[in-house]
């Protein structure tokens, strides 16, 4: 159990580096299943999430480590693969399963555990074992192990239910060492399909159109082994952004891509939130103070789910109502409940949370359910009064911030570990 007290209402200043991207780490660390040889990637978050992702990988044969000499690079030695994927890792991280791809692309047969569900949804798997299997694989559910397998992966056309995150990315990596051409119709567009496309290309991948919802690849017979540095995180430095505005404070975030969050760019400025993007940095300040505006979570370009914690605290304490829709996952306002405890005034009416805006939030000891309502309880923390305790039996923050509480302390913050 990780428990943090926050003394909020501190005013957040200064200048802060964007770390690397979770959500591109994950799926570029799996990825390096397919390069035989040793790789190399950088600006890689050290936080739980990629260590689990990086025990996945040695649990498969391969050799994978945060470099000592350099904290945010990790490289890997691959040299075999074995096709099973542990059980008690892959549970733990519904990232693990995304693996399935470059191991049926390498063995012609992976086995790999249903991921669990997760608290804000039940998350299943459906979309990426269709991609599989028109790909040519064929796939059983045993024992509660998704075995896939196929002699040879044949390119195909195939069109998405959903714009999948994790599905286009297992059918990306699958289909890059298939036979012949493959069209995912209705990909998903998040910077960090692109940023695994362009790590696949420097492998030696011929894909076209990652970013769009059409991706176009030509199978080739094998991928080299690259070095590689990964594109920051926009959900780090959109939390961040929120941090300065529900503190009234002023950031600097830099080594951060802003076309990366103009969703989340243009609500905080609806909002009457000052941010000024540069070409590699985004300047942010709170207003004299935030309207309430309506806000709905969508695939990207959309505003992002990831974001929806966090503005929902700084909503809660915004003038006015504003109505919040999540339309991405089903059960993922497990936050609010918690920011009530704080005097926040929320209601939810199905998929959507009526926010009245209050004018201050108390201090008050909350639960930590998932990793981006940890981020929104620590943020409404920093800016209510008094002290609030957040419960993080999970070590949820840990898993998906790097040294969070350490760096909101070097701009201000006073928040330290019971
Ligand atoms: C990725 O998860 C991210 N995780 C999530 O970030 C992010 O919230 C999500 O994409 C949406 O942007 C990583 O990249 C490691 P999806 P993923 O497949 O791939 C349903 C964070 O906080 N679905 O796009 O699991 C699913 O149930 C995490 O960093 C199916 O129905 O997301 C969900 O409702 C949380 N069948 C919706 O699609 C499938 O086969 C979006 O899921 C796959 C998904």
């Amino acid at each position: 159990m990780l428990k943090l007290v926050v003394k909020g209402a501190k005013p957040l200043r200064g200048e802060v580096n964007v770390s690397g991207s979770k959500n591109a780490a994950l799926p570029i660390l799996a990825a390096t299943i397919m390069l035989p040889g040793r790789s190399v990637v950088r600006n890689v978050p050290n936080l739980l999430d990629v260590t689990t992702m990086i025990r996945v990988l040695r649990a498969l044969g391969l050799r994978a480590e945060y470099s000592q000499s350099s904290p945010n690079t990790v490289n890997v030695w691959n040299y075999q693969v074995r096709h099973v994927a542990p059980y008690e890792l892959v549970t733990k991280m519904r990232a693990s399963f995304f693996v399935i791809g470059p191991i049926l692309a390498v063995k012609g047969l992976a086995k790999i555990p249903l991921p669990g569900g997760c608290a804000i949804g039940s998350r299943p798997v459906d979309i990426h074992i269709k991609g599989l299997e028109a790909l040519g694989a064929r796939v059983e559910l045993e024992h509660g192990f998704v075995i896939a397998s196929a002699n040879r992966l044949r390119g195909a056309k195939i069109h998405f239910d959903f714009p999948s995150v994790g599905a286009t990315e297992s059918v990306l990596m699958a289909a890059a060492l298939a036979e012949g051409e493959t069209l995912i119709g209705n990909a998903a567009r998040e910077p960090e399909i692109v940023d695994l496309a362009n790590f696949l290309i420097a492998a030696g991948a011929r894909i076209e159109g990652a970013g769009s919802e059409q991706i176009r690849v030509e199978g080739v017979p094998q991928l080299a082994p690259v070095e590689y540095t990964i594109i920051p995180d926009r959900i780090e430095a959109g939390t961040l952004m929120v941090a300065a505005a529900i503190t009234r404070g002023e950031l600097k975030l830099k080594r951060v891509v802003p076309d990366h969050l103009t969703a989340t760019i243009n609500k905080l400025q609806e909002m009457g939130v000052r941010v000024v993007p540069g070409s590699d940095e985004i300047v942010v300040a709170a207003g004299d103070g935030f309207k309430a505006v309506d806000v709905k979570t969508l695939p990207y370009p959309g505003f992002p789910t990831d974001m929806q914690p966090q503005l929902t605290a700084l909503l809660s304490l915004s003038a006015g109502t504003s109505v919040i829709s999540e339309s991405v996952f089903e059960n993922r306002f497990m936050h609010l409940p918690e920011l009530c405890r704080m005097g926040a005034d929320i209601k939810l009416e199905g998929q959507s949370a009526i926010v009245n805006g209050v004018s201050r939030l108390s201090g008050a000891p909350v639960r930590v359910t998932d990793l981006r309502a940890g981020a929104a309880l620590l943020l409404a923390g920093l800016a209510a009064e008094g002290e609030t305790l957040l419960e993080d039996r999970d070590h949820h923050l840990n898993r998906g911030y790097e040294r969070l509480a350490e760096r909101f302390n070097a701009l201000g913050a006073d928040i330290s570990k019971k």
